[in-house]
């Protein structure tokens, strides 16, 4: 009995393993197929003129605090560099400059086939501030040091502006005329929020009637060795953001007085409750109801035993894959609704009641929730009628843009990140912060978040932090990237 048992679990067991080995030896690539286009990008190897470039950008302290609290004059002065050291774009017939808001920037350019839908590439002139930060070079003198050009904007997101730039004065220079209409928006205030720069460039491109194929702005970049067990880069593209939503919390309804004869309970105790019922519930996990689990399908064919064994089948360790990602921040982040408790207030004094307490939550949506299914569902966890709750502020997640064989953008943007970067596995992504593209979302649904940037687990702090830098070798990739991206584009259709 007992053998007969053991067979039968042993044969169900081999059928098992059979399963998952046919499922990972039968995987689909779902890797861009190689473009037949091979443009010349020759003459930015070695280029000294496209480093100065960028280390010059890098001297303007292009800096925003706060909405409305932007170094005005020096926005004004990195127009005017753009204008000396990109010749070419500002005196083409085929190029439009306009200033949007008095700071921001929209080139347009013309193609020689106006039936085809334009595209937009989009990036943002300001940097954060380096306060309090202990810099090892100084954060705006675009010094060159160990092959890397350091200093604010180096990797949000300058090198992105010039890269684009780069190209098409390049383009220009050659000769080539872009086949399909363009727009560069360059915002002056993405670092807090674009409610000025980019929100009025794409209300100025909606007022013109502007339908885009596609929009590329910052996003995620080549990761190494970044994603566990992954030996090769991964080039990431952000196909949706994740939504955000502050919500204020208050109460003010127990007794107040002297604390020498208290109530049960006081403002702090109930808000204390509430707050931590919200913080020890984290939001379920959404994995495998989009773009996350895709993620992992697009890496199968690309990994290697045993992980592709598990990626392969999701079906079976869809729980396992959940657990791992749980276990670190950034990946947790990825599966639900975040929360996070980020303003605590209440109290006056020592011996007095407190007569209100209240605090903010912060929540990252994930794409498949709404704002105000979590403000339900916190409404709901905290279940006391004492508390008000109210929203500071609120951003839905975005549409997710299509990822699929057919879709043009997706694939152009693929094959170049493949051309640049052979070795390098692509796939979707959820962003976790937020970019310009929301301003851009009545232009076109097809929003994508990438960047040419390689990164190193070490070089992940560098953003907003200390010591932030490029590699020369990898702005040479920046600029043939957007290059390569731009002859993709202006294909009719794959
Ligand atoms: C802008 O930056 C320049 C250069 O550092 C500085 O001299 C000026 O005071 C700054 N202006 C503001 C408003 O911060
Ligand atoms: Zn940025």
């Amino acid at each position: 009995m007992f053998l007969s048992i053991l067979s039968a679990a042993t044969a169900g067991l081999g059928g098992l393993v059979a399963i998952l080995v046919l499922r990972a030896i039968t995987v689909k690539s779902k890797q861009p197929k190689p473009s037949s286009l091979a443009p010349d990008t020759s003459p930015f190897d070695g280029n000294g003129k496209i480093v100065s470039n960028l280390q010059e950008a890098i001297r303007y302290e292009t800096i925003s605090r706060m909405p409305g609290d932007i170094n005005y004059s020096e926005i004004l002065k990195f127009h005017a560099f753009l204008q000396k050291a990109f010749p070419r774009v500002h005196s083409s017939p085929l190029v439009k400059r306009e200033v949007i808001v008095s700071y921001s920037l929209l080139y347009t350019v013309e193609g020689t086939d106006p039936s085809l839908k334009s595209y937009i590439l989009a990036a943002h002139m300001d940097v954060v501030p380096v306060e309090g930060q202990d810099w090892d070079v100084p954060p705006f003198e675009g010094r060159i040091q160990d092959g890397c050009i350091y200093g604010r904007g180096t990797i949000d997101d300058k090198h992105s502006l010039m890269g684009i730039m780069e190209a098409l004065e390049s383009r220009l220079e050659r000769g080539e005329k872009p086949v399909r209409p363009l727009y560069l928006c360059f915002g002056h205030d993405e670092e807090v929020g674009g409610v000025d720069g980019a929100f009025n460039i794409g209300k100025t491109l909606l007022g013109r009637g502007v339908e885009a194929e596609f929009l590329l702005d910052e996003g995620y970049t080549i990761l190494q060795d970044v994603i566990k067990h992954v030996s090769r880069p991964v080039g990431l593209i952000g196909v949706s953001e994740k939504g955000r939503l502050n919500v204020k919390l208050s109460v003010d309804s127990a007794n107040t007085g002297h604390s020498s004869m208290p109530p049960a309970e006081t403002n702090i105790g109930i808000l204390a409750n509430a707050v931590s019922k919200l913080e020890s519930t984290p939001f379920p996990s959404m994995f495998g109801s989009g773009v996350e689990y895709d993620n992992f399908v697009y890496l199968t064919s690309e990994v290697e035993y045993p992980i592709k064994l598990v990626f392969a089948n999701l079906w079976l360790f869809q729980k396992l894959v959940e657990s791992i990602m749980r276990k670190k921040e950034s990946t947790r982040a990825l599966l639900h609704t975040s929360t996070a408790i980020t303003v605590f207030k209440g109290g006056v004094k020592a011996n007095v009641l407190p007569p209100s307490a209240s605090a903010i939550v912060n929540h990252r949506i994930h794409p498949s929730q709404t704002i105000q299914q979590v403000l339900e569902r916190d409404r709901r966890l905290i279940n006391d009628d004492r508390i008000k709750m109210e929203i500071l502020q609120g951003r839905e997640a975005t549409i997710t843009s299509p990822y699929d064989e057919q879709c043009f953008a997706y694939q152009s943007i693929g094959q170049s990140i493949k051309q640049v970067f052979p070795d390098a596995i692509v796939a979707p992504g959820i962003l976790l912060a937020n970019t310009d593209t929301i301003h851009y979302t009545s232009v076109t649904d097809k929003l994508y978040r990438f960047c040419p940037t390689f990164n190193l687990p070490e070089d992940i702090p560098r953003f907003h932090g200390v010591n932030e830098r490029i590699r020369i070798s990898n702005y040479e990739q920046v600029v043939k990237f957007y290059y390569i991206l731009m002859h993709h584009a202006d294909r009719q259709q794959l």
